[in-house]
């Protein structure tokens, strides 16, 4: 089966027409929605010029029609190449189909689609179940068999994510029945619905007495989570403990703080793998793994957070 699919898969794409000159990349970002997704971008950006290469760039504002009329317009461009962060994980069954009709390979990155592997060249990205489960863990060994009434901070609905880490993190606590989750929202992967979502959790839980810890899907809502419980005047970190994603820079200032207590880092570097794959295979046709994996570590107060921020502050977050 996978011989035939590669072949099939190699069959839509042509390769090797633009070995010589330096290519030219399209690259259908989500937005800036998050300290994270603002490295990526630069990340990228910096990659792209570091190779030489063209990187056409388009900001989609979280909107997945602006993506889908983003790709459409690097086909009728002619681009070698494009990278795409889909916002969602349905719905671009038939943009992919153009972009294989076109034979232009598509890379996705960070997050995943629901479409058939045929349809792209390869995916770069986290185990994003694996990240949530790390994080549910880390929870189970930090309550230590106290009752802990968790309320949850959902990434983008429908973004792949927000489902994955979700069910990470239910199987991360799934061994532990003294855990449980009390109340979970989306707050968009932003500071400001981060803050304003907590804000609701806390009123409804008896001013945030019932609650134990938070478990967010990114650390831009943590952050503006941190400073909600701090406005109920609560102390983030030990009344309410506060487990996240990302490893951005505000974070390890909050974990320095004692505000924050864990975090599961996602290296803002796609595209260096991403190039490599695009590369190899516009050269001679050289098939990457259908999903390239980033590495998730778990960084918590014990990890001299300081020392962690100064070495991430100018990169771009
Ligand atoms: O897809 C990855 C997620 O997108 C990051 O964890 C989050 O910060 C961003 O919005």
């Amino acid at each position: 089966m996978l011989t035939k699919t590669l072949m099939a898969t190699a069959a839509v794409f042509c390769f090797g027409a633009t070995a010589a000159s330096a290519q030219t990349i399209g690259f259908s970002q989500i937005g800036s929605e998050s300290g994270w997704r603002a490295a990526e971008t630069t990340v990228t950006q910096q990659e792209a010029e570091r190779r030489g290469i063209d990187l056409r760039f388009s900001d989609a504002q979280q909107r997945q029609e602006n993506q889908i009329a983003a790709i459409r317009s690097f086909i009728a461009q002619g681009v070698d190449g494009i990278l795409v962060a889909p916002v969602v994980a349905t719905g671009w069954d038939s943009v992919l189909e153009e972009a294989a009709e076109a034979e232009i390979p598509v890379v996705l990155l960070d997050r995943m689609v629901d479409s058939s592997p045929e349809l792209y060249l390869t995916a770069v990205g986290s185990d994003l179940v694996h990240e949530g489960r790390v994080a549910g863990e880390w929870l189970v060994e930090a309550v230590a068999g106290e009752e802990c009434r968790v309320v949850e901070l959902q990434g983008t609905t429908g973004s792949s994510p927000a489902i994955d880490r979700k069910q990470g993190f239910e199987e991360g606590i799934a061994s532990a029945d003294n855990i449980e989750i009390v109340r979970s929202q989306t707050g968009d992967f932003t500071r400001t619905r981060g803050k304003e979502v907590m804000e609701s959790f806390l009123q409804a839980e008896n001013g945030g007495a019932d609650i134990c810890a938070l478990y967010a899907h990114n650390d831009d809502m943590a952050v503006g989570a941190i400073q909600a419980i701090k406005e109920a005047g609560l102390k983030p970190g030990e009344d309410i403990l506060v487990v996240s994603i990302d490893a951005v820079p505000d974070i390890f200032q909050a974990l320095a703080a004692g505000e924050a207590n864990a975090t599961v880092e996602l290296t803002p570097n796609m595209a260096g793998p991403a190039f490599d794959a695009l590369e190899a295979y516009l050269a001679d046709g050289t098939m990457p793994e259908k999903f390239i994996q980033t590495e998730s570590k778990l960084y918590t107060q014990e990890d001299d957070p300081q020392a962690e921020y100064e070495a991430r502050k100018d990169l771009g977050y």
